[in-house]
């Protein structure tokens, strides 16, 4: 056993990127899926693609601002298949500029998304894991949730919430079983840079990661990694670069 078949496992930000390539992953691996994002119909093609190979899924658009899409996502999983063991805090934005910029709707925004909607991740999971006393919940922070650089104060910003929340969580639910991790990724090759509103930033960054931005299945791995370990085992924090990555 992989300590993955069977497992039902909650995504969100599951229409690109990383979270449609840890769903097929997992889901080759005989997890049982549940994808949320805002994009139905690409998260609908991905479940009846999954379904298709054979491994169980099912869609349900969620916007993560809105906490009770986020509780209909994880009650949907519960319903459906009776409990919820892992919930992957994945969906995210990362719309850098200067702060002089003074982009104060792209601020709110990732505030909204990366933090809050992290939290009602959190407030969905936990009363389920309680009761189950087993599950596990991953967050998606980013070396930008170490590193600062100019450009990247107010997404750094969330990303370092995130990690104070994963492991403030940690300490809290020990009685009830639960697993936490943090996963930090340098650069992959996804649709993150598209949301970048400054010419200049997106051109590079753009740059940058077409020329050492791994592949999604590298983060993919990962998380197929933490959930595997026994369940006395809590990998509590990862942090990975492309090995050409500088910062
Ligand atoms: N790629 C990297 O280099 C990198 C590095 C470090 C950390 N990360 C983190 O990895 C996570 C995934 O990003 P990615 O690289 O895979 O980028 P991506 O391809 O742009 O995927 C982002 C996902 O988040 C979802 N999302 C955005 N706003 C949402 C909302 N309001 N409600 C629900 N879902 C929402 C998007 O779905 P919809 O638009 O369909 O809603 C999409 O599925 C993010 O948290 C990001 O900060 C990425």
């Amino acid at each position: 056993m992989n300590n993955i078949e069977g497992k039902v496992i909650v995504i969100t930000g599951a229409s690109s990127g990383l979270g449609e390539a840890t769903a097929k992953y997992l889901s080759e691996l005989g997890a049982t899926i549940v994808l949320g994002a805002r994009r139905e119909d690409r998260i609908q093609s991905l479940a009846d693609e999954l379904s298709k190979n054979g491994g169980k899924a099912l869609a349900k658009a969620t916007d993560v601002t809105n906490p009770d899409q986020v509780k209909a996502l994880v009650d949907a999983a519960v319903e459906a298949y009776g409990r919820v063991d892992v919930l992957l805090n994945n969906a995210g934005l990362m719309p850098l500029s200067p702060l002089e910029d003074l982009k104060i709707d792209e601020w709110n925004q990732m505030i909204d998304v990366n933090i809050k909607g992290v939290l009602y991740g959190i407030a969905a999971a936990l009363p389920h894991m309680k009761q189950q006393k087993s599950g596990h919940i991953i967050n998606v922070s980013s070396v930008a949730g170490h590193k600062i650089f100019p450009g990247s104060v107010l997404y750094s910003a969330t990303k370092s919430a995130i990690r104070v929340i994963s492991e403030g969580l940690r300490q809290e639910v020990k009685e009830y079983n639960l697993r936490t991790t943090i996963i930090s990724p340098g650069a992959v090759k996804t649709e993150l840079l598209e949301h970048i509103s400054v010419d200049d930033i997106q051109k590079a960054n753009k740059e940058y990661v077409n020329q050492v931005g791994l592949s999604p299945s590298a983060f993919a791995r990962l998380v197929a990694f933490v959930v595997s370990e026994p369940e006395d085992v809590d990998i509590n924090e990862i942090l990975f670069r492309p090995t050409a990555q500088g910062l």
